[in-house]
């Protein structure tokens, strides 16, 4: 195992580990896999349903999620009847199962018409038999598209929390980012969602822009501030292949760290107590009672393209691609698909028993607050410092506090959670993503 020590040097934002393994390690199955066989060993008792609506009503510039700017009506009104096949299908497959948390995300689920939204929500209700009033539930949004009809729509149907991609409050900076965005439009929607009576905001930020400066950083911070979200999410930018800004040679000035360093001050010192490097809480913000779901130990169903599933030892999805061409072929290949074609699992990755323990270690201290020493053992078995003892190394280096049963990153171990993340991948995986052709 390589020394953590050995790959910090100067870069601390080397990859964010937002999910293990990540979704350029899967591969196509030599054979196709029955869903049903896939869930049938599974603990249906306590899952998460995800939902994902790979539209947009323009492709940003730093972005590489799955997603098609302005699709034409001839992708939208068949991906709806396609996903209403992929519900019956999975629902048929799954048989009994209980869903504690749900998330629509994307693209822009609120790109979709009110109609399409309305159909969704139909859907999930009856068909997945998901009680979306009674659950907790977040939904994705762009400014554009958070108009007051939709988040209407989405507060009847039970939706808890909203979450708007803002990324700066200036205009030269969301040029900057290939995503130009009138602030005014920005300030409108944050009323419209804190109008809406959907309890809980999320707010989008992102650091790194070039031409961004401490003081104008600040300024988004505070006009975030103003409006009181629940959660603010400070992303540092990554130019990545594919998209827009990735596709410019451009000279850039990297001083993430320092924007990062300043974008935590700043929000610990108003109130906000930092739950992950990228996630901010208020803590004046009312805690909801929540029926149980433990991130690392349950599954997860993925509807819509894009959309990725979890079970114990299986993660399947879609064909993944960022570039327009990539995306389209892939909706297209999604809308012709049958209920037959549904029942099939063809692409995905197999977790070994080493990759499961990675992954519980991963989301545990990068996406949650810590990792649970007992809540591993009762897990699997075994001792988590028995079957990654690499992780003392976070220990020797002052990055994680010692305090048993768990281990939990301090502020430096924090800000150099994008060389952790990478650095716990197995060797497996690194190959694969390495390996991976993006089209
Ligand atoms: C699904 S979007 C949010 C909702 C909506 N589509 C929007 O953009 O307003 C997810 C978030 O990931 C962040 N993000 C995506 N790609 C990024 C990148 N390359 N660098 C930094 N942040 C990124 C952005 O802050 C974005 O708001
Ligand atoms: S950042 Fe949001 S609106 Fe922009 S392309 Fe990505 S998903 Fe779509």
């Amino acid at each position: 195992m390589t020394k953590l020590k050995s790959i910090i040097g100067d870069n601390y934002f080397q990859g964010y580990a937002y999910s293990y393994p990540h979704k350029s390690s899967y591969r196509p199955f030599e054979n196709p896999l029955p869903l049903k066989d896939v869930w049938a060993q599974e603990n249906k008792a306590q899952l998460f349903l995800y939902v994902h609506i790979p539209f947009c009503e323009m492709r940003c510039g730093f972005c590489n999620l799955f997603t098609i700017a302005n699709p034409k009506a001839s992708h939208e009104s068949p991906f709806i009847q396609s996903l209403e096949r992929q519900i019956i299908a999975t629902k048929t497959a799954l048989g009994k199962a209980n869903f504690n948390r749900l998330a629509i995300g994307g693209g822009t689920p609120t790109f979709l018409s009110l109609p399409d939204l309305e159909r969704l929500f139909y859907l999930m209700n009856t068909v997945m038999e998901a009680d979306t009033i009674a659950i907790p539930s977040s939904v994705e949004m762009s400014p554009k598209t958070a108009s007051a009809e939709k988040l209407a729509l989405l507060k009847e149907k039970g939706t808890t929390r909203a979450s708007i991609g803002v990324q700066s409050f200036l205009l030269e900076e969301t040029k900057a980012l290939g995503r130009p965005q009138k602030t005014v439009e920005v300030q409108q929607a944050l009323q419209v969602i804190k109008d809406s009576g959907i309890p809980e905001m999320n707010i989008d930020l992102i650091y790194g822009m070039a031409g961004q400066t401490l003081q104008s950083w600040q300024y988004s911070l505070e006009q975030s501030v103003a409006f009181q979200p629940e959660e603010i999410f400070l992303y540092p930018l990554y130019v990545r292949p594919l998209t827009g800004l990735g596709s410019k040679e451009k000279a850039w000035n990297d001083h993430r760290l320092n924007l990062y360093r300043f974008g935590r001050d700043f929000l610990l010192s108003k109130g906000y107590e930092q739950v992950t490097m990228r996630i901010f809480r208020n803590t004046k913000a009312a805690q909801m009672p929540t029926p149980p779901y433990n991130s690392p130990e349950d599954g997860m169903v993925g509807l819509g393209v894009g959309a990725r599933s979890y079970t114990k030892t299986l993660h399947y999805s879609s064909e993944y691609a960022v570039g327009r061409k990539g995306v389209k072929n892939i909706i297209h290949d999604y809308n012709e698909k049958t209920s037959q074609d549904f029942q099939k699992v063809l692409y995905g990755t197999r977790l070994s028993l080493e990759e499961q323990k990675r992954r519980y270690v991963i989301k545990s201290i990068l996406e949650g607050s810590y990792l649970d020493f007992k809540g591993y053992h009762n897990f699997f078995g075994t001792a988590a410092l028995d079957d990654l003892p690499e992780l003392n190394e976070l220990y020797d280096l002052n990055l994680a506090t010692k305090e048993e049963p768990k281990l939990q990153l301090n502020q430096a171990g924090l800000e150099l959670s994008d060389v952790i993340g990478p650095w716990l991948y197995s060797e497996r995986v690194n190959a694969m993503m390495q390996d991976f052709e993006l089209v």
